[in-house]
């Protein structure tokens, strides 16, 4: 088979990448491993930057977002029982979109099916050839028949565990990395909302946050030890859990019903430089994981692919410049959001080794949230996006 891009993974990135080029008239193959109903049971985060709606739209992928997507101007960040407000619209003009990752997953599927993109699932032991000549290859086997693509670009879409990064030859990606001494355990339950706004709690027993899939579908997490196990916790135990952990108010307001998921997700800081070797590009997952205080996740995706799919196009048109600077600029970007969530992590979460100065440290830095305006316009700036 011959594609002139290759691209594998069939996540939100390999989806969207797909999706553009072939607006542009570039034809792709998506080569995913698993089934698509195991792709869209995956439960991730729901927070979309302005940005990113905006490269939905742009992708004809928009409609879903648009009718059931929740614009929040603000969150609440609150330390044991006080809360207070971030206004992003306030301080920066904008808000952003509470909207499953899972349901952008499906309308970019649904959009690959409208417009006849081909996308292989159950495609086995992929293998990347000569990413570093003008003619790369991938290959792959499907119920025991191997297949070959011949491409001019491949795209690495594959997360974190795929197979992309770990072809680059060693020494030519240098890897940046580290583990938190904790995990999220997060539960999704039909319930509305205890709040209107997402709740970020810093609480000594431990973080907690309140989010949401729509008015009447929540989400919520709490920090546990990396090694806890999602079976540990009865729903009973949770949600007293969760009650102890938020400001009273919200407490009161709390409906608790049945779990539809219950997980734990480590945290975990990581980026790979460069994103390209050759005609190889790394996108989304594959090259960089940020923890998921402010769901930077598959924003950062987002990003990536609007550097890619705007540098193919333009090579296309015999102009290469884009697929030179598409590391370098996808980085920058990438190493802002690592940034933040860092330290929207260290805000908000209990450390193991946390001591009496680190204590007063984390305090004083929120109460110069809720005093400073200076400070929270910074926050909201970081929140809502960077540009790209
Ligand atoms: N061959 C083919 N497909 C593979 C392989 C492989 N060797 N390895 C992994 N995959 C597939 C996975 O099954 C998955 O469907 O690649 C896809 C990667 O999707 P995601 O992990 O969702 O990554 P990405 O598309 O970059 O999405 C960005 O940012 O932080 C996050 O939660 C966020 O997942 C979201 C994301
Ligand atoms: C989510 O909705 O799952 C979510 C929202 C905001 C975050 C993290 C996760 O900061």
């Amino acid at each position: 088979m011959r594609a002139q891009v290759c691209i594998i993974g069939g996540g939100p990135s390999g989806l969207l990448l797909s999706q553009l080029l072939h607006r542009e008239g570039i034809d792709t193959v998506v080569l995913e491993r698993r089934s698509r109903d195991h792709v869209l049971s995956r439960i991730r985060a729901g927070l979309l930057e302005a940005g990113t709606v905006g490269m939905l739209r742009g992708a004809g992928v928009g409609a879903g977002v648009g009718e059931n997507g929740l614009v929040h101007g603000g969150c609440q960040l609150a330390f044991r029982n006080r809360g207070f407000r971030v206004d992003f619209e306030r301080h920066v003009g904008k808000g952003v979109t509470i909207y499953g990752q899972t349901e952008v997953t499906r309308d970019l599927y649904d959009a690959r099916d409208a417009m006849g993109g081909t996308v292989v699932h159950h495609a086995e032991d992929v293998v990347i050839g000569d990413a570093d000549t003008d003619s790369p290859h991938v290959t792959y086997v499907k119920d025991g028949t191997g297949h070959r693509v011949d491409c001019d670009w491949i795209a690495g879409c594959d997360g974190f565990h795929g197979v992309s990064r770990r072809s680059i030859p060693p020494g030519v990606v240098k890897e940046f990395e580290r583990v938190h001494p904790f995990g999220w355990l997060g539960i999704l339950s039909d319930v509305p909302p205890v709040a209107e706004e997402l709740i970020y709690a810093n609480h000594p027993r431990g973080f907690a946050l309140c989010t949401m899939r729509s008015r009447t579908r929540s989400r919520y997490y709490l920090q546990v030890p990396a090694s806890e196990k999602a079976e540990n916790w009865t729903e009973d135990a949770f949600w007293d859990e969760l009650r102890r952990r938020i400001p009273d108010d919200a407490a009161d307001n709390m409906v608790t019903g049945p779990f539809i998921e219950k997980s734990v997700a480590p945290l975990r800081s990581f980026v790979a430089e460069p994103m390209r070797w050759g005609r190889l590009f790394l996108v989304g997952d594959a090259a960089h994981i940020v923890p998921p205080t402010g769901a930077k996740g598959l924003n950062l995706a987002v990003s990536d692919v609007h550097y890619l799919s705007t540098a193919l196009i333009q090579a296309y048109g015999g102009d290469m410049t884009g697929v030179e600077n598409y590391s370098g600029k996808a980085l920058a970007r990438v190493w802002g959001a690592i940034r933040f969530s860092w330290w929207f992590t260290a805000l908000t979460h209990r450390f193991p080794d946390q001591d009496d100065l680190a204590q007063r440290l984390q305090e004083t830095e929120i109460a110069y949230l809720e005093t400073s305006d200076a400070a929270r316009k910074s926050m909201a700036e970081q929140y809502v996006g960077l540009p790209f």
